[in-house]
C-alpha cells in the first residue's frame, strides 16, 4: 500500500494555525504538493484530504454506505439547524430522503419558476439608478423568500410587512453560522447545556428561526392542512410505513434544514457571480447580448432558457471558482478498506472538498482565470465525473441541485437585463470560508439601469 504524504507540524496543533488562517487555500496548497491523498493534523486529529475524482467517486458512490458523515459533524450541524435530511446518517437519511424527494421532481420544480422570476422582478422595481447595496445580503433576502414561497407557501409581501422578520432570520442565520465555524475549528467543543455566551447567542437565534417555522406549520394546519402541493403538505401528509406521521418537531428541523440549506448556497453563488462579472467586462458585455437577443419582450420563463446558456456557463464558472460548499461534511470509515492504493482504517475522516477539485490544473488549466468557455458541452463532456462537484454526490448529492440552477440561471437572466451591478471601489476577494464560502466584507456594489434592449 502507498503511504499518505502530508506536512509536519507541533505536536497535537499540527496544522491548525494554516487551516485557521486560510483553509480552502490551505487544502489546495495541500493537494498540489502531495497529490491525490494527503494528511494534516487538527488539535490532535488526523484528517486525510483526497484530491482525486476516482477516489472521490469511491468515497461518495461506490463505498458511499462506507463512508458516513462523521459525528462531530452532525452534532455540530445539529445545533444548527436540527435533525434534518443534512444530518442524518444510515437508514434515518433514507427515510427522509424518500418523504422529501418528491418536492424536488423536475416538474415540481418547473412550477416553482414563475416565483423565482416574479420576485425578482419584484425586488428589481424597488432598484434605483445609482443605488449602493450589499448584493450578498440583496441575493440571500430574494433567494430566501423564493424558499420561503416554493416550499412552504409564505408570500414575500407578507413576510415584508412582518415588521422586520426578515432582517432578524437574516441575523439569526449569520449568528448560527458564526457560532458553527467558531465550533467546527475549535479544539475542545462544550456541551449546549452549558452557560456560556455561546449557547445563549445560539439559543436566541435558534428561537427567532423555530419561531418563523412554527407561525408557517401552525398557519398551514389552522387552514386544514389541505394539499397545496408544497413541500410543507407533504411533509405534514406524509406516514410513514406504521401509518404514523410526522412530528411536530420532526417537521420544523426538516424545514429549518430546507429553509437555511435552500438559500445561503444559492445566494453566495449569486453574489459570486456579480463579484466576478463586474471584474470581466468583455464576458459582461457577451452576457448582456445573449440576454438581449433571447428576451426581448420581458423577463424568462423556463422555456427560454436553452436560448440562455452563457448565463449557465457564467454560473457554472462562478460556481467552479467559488463553490458555495467549498468542502464538503467530513467523512468517517465505517470499517477499514482502501482507496485505489491507500489503505484506509476505520475511524479514518475524510475531507472532499469542491473548491480544491475546482482548482486542479489538470483539468482547469490556469485555474485562477475566469472563463466561462470552460464549459461549452464539448469542454464539459472532456472532464472526469467529480473533478467539478458543487453539489456533492452519490446518495447525498444535494437533493436541491435542479432547483438551485434553475433558479439562479433565471436570476441571473432577470437581473442582468435591467441592470448591471458595478463593485464599490476598494472590494476584493476575502474568502470567509464557514458553513458555505462569502466574502468578508459582503458585496458592496453600485447599481447601473439598463436602457431597454432595442427592439429587432
Ligand atoms: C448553488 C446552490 C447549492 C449548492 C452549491 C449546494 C451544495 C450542496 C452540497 C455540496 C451538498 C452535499 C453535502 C455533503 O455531501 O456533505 C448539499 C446537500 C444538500 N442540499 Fe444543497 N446546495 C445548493 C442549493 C440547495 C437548495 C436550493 C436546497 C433546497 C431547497 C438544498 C438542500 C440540500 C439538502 C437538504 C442537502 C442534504 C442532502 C442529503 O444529505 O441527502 N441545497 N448541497
Amino acid at each position: 500500500m502507498t503511504p499518505i504524504p502530508g506536512p509536519k507540524g507541533p505536536p497535537f496543533i499540527g496544522q491548525a494555525r494554516e487551516l485557521i488562517a486560510d483553509p480552502p487555500r490551505y487544502i489546495s496548497h495541500l493537494a498540489d504538493e502531495y497529490g491525490p491523498m494527503s494528511r494534516f493534523g487538527f488539535f490532535g486529529t488526523t484528517f486525510y484530504l483526497v484530491a482525486d475524482p476516482d477516489l472521490i467517486r469511491e468515497v461518495l458512490v461506490t463505498q458511499a454506505a462506507n463512508f458516513p458523515k462523521d459525528d462531530r459533524d452532525v452534532e455540530l450541524l445539529s445545533r444548527m439547524i436540527g435533525h434534518g435530511l443534512v444530518t442524518a446518517n444510515g437508514e434515518e437519511h433514507k427515510r427522509l430522503r424518500r418523504l422529501t424527494q418528491p418536492a424536488f421532481h423536475t416538474s415540481r420544480v418547473d412550477a416553482y419558476a414563475g416565483t423565482m422570476v416574479a420576485y425578482t422582478e419584484a425586488m428589481l422595481d424597488e432598484w434605483r439608478d445609482g443605488q449602493e447595496l450589499d448584493m450578498a445580503e440583496a441575493m440571500r433576502e430574494l433567494t430566501m423568500y423564493v424558499v420561503a414561497r416554493t416550499l412552504f407557501g409564505a408570500d414575500r409581501a407578507a413576510m415584508r410587512a412582518d415588521d422586520g422578520a426578515t432582517g432578524r432570520i437574516g441575523e439569526a442565520i449569520h449568528a448560527l453560522q458564526d457560532i458553527a465555524n467558531q465550533e467546527f475549528t475549535a479544539p475542545l467543543v462544550l456541551p449546549t447545556w452549558l452557560p456560556t455566551g455561546m449557547n445563549r447567542r445560539r439559543r436566541a437565534a435558534r428561537a427567532v428561526l423555530y419561531d418563523t417555522i412554527d407561525r408557517l406549520v401552525a398557519k398551514r394546519r389552522a387552514s386544514g392542512a389541505a394539499d397545496t402541493g408544497d413541500l410543507l403538505s407533504m411533509l405534514l401528509l406524509a406516514r410513514d410505513e406504521h401509518g404514523d406521521a410526522l412530528s411536530d418537531a420532526e417537521v420544523r428541523d426538516q424545514l429549518v434544514t430546507l429553509f437555511v440549506a435552500g438559500h445561503e448556497t444559492t445566494s453566495n453563488a449569486l453574489a459570486w457571480t456579480w463579484f466576478l462579472l463586474a471584474q470581466h467586462p468583455a464576458e459582461e458585455a457577451r452576457l448582456h447580448a445573449e440576454i438581449d437577443a433571447a428576451l426581448p419582450d420581458g423577463p424568462p420563463t423556463t422555456a427560454d432558457l436553452p436560448r440562455l446558456p452563457l448565463a449557465l456557463r457564467v454560473l457554472k464558472e462562478s460556481m467552479r471558482l467559488y463553490p458555495p460548499a467549498w468542502v464538503l461534511n467530513t467523512r468517517r470509515a465505517a470499517a477499514d478498506t482502501t482507496l485505489g492504493p491507500y489503505a484506509i482504517r476505520r475511524g479514518d475522516l475524510l475531507w472532499v472538498s469542491p473548491f480544491v477539485m475546482h482548482r486542479r490544473p489538470a483539468w482547469f488549466p490556469d485555474p485562477e482565470r475566469f472563463d466561462p468557455d470552460r464549459w461549452t458541452p464539448e469542454r464539459e463532456r472532456a472532464l472526469p465525473k467529480y473533478a467539478y462537484l458543487p453539489f456533492g454526490g452519490g446518495p447525498r448529492v444535494c437533493i436541491g441541485n435542479g432547483f438551485a440552477m434553475m433558479e439562479a440561471h433565471l436570476i441571473v437572466a432577470t437581473v442582468a437585463r435591467r441592470f448591471r451591478p458595478r463593485l464599490l471601489p476598494g472590494v476584493v476577494e476575502s474568502l470567509n470560508a464557514q458553513v458555505t464560502l462569502s466574502n468578508v466584507d459582503g458585496m458592496p456594489m453600485r447599481l447601473e439601469r439598463r436602457q431597454a434592449p432595442p427592439r429587432p
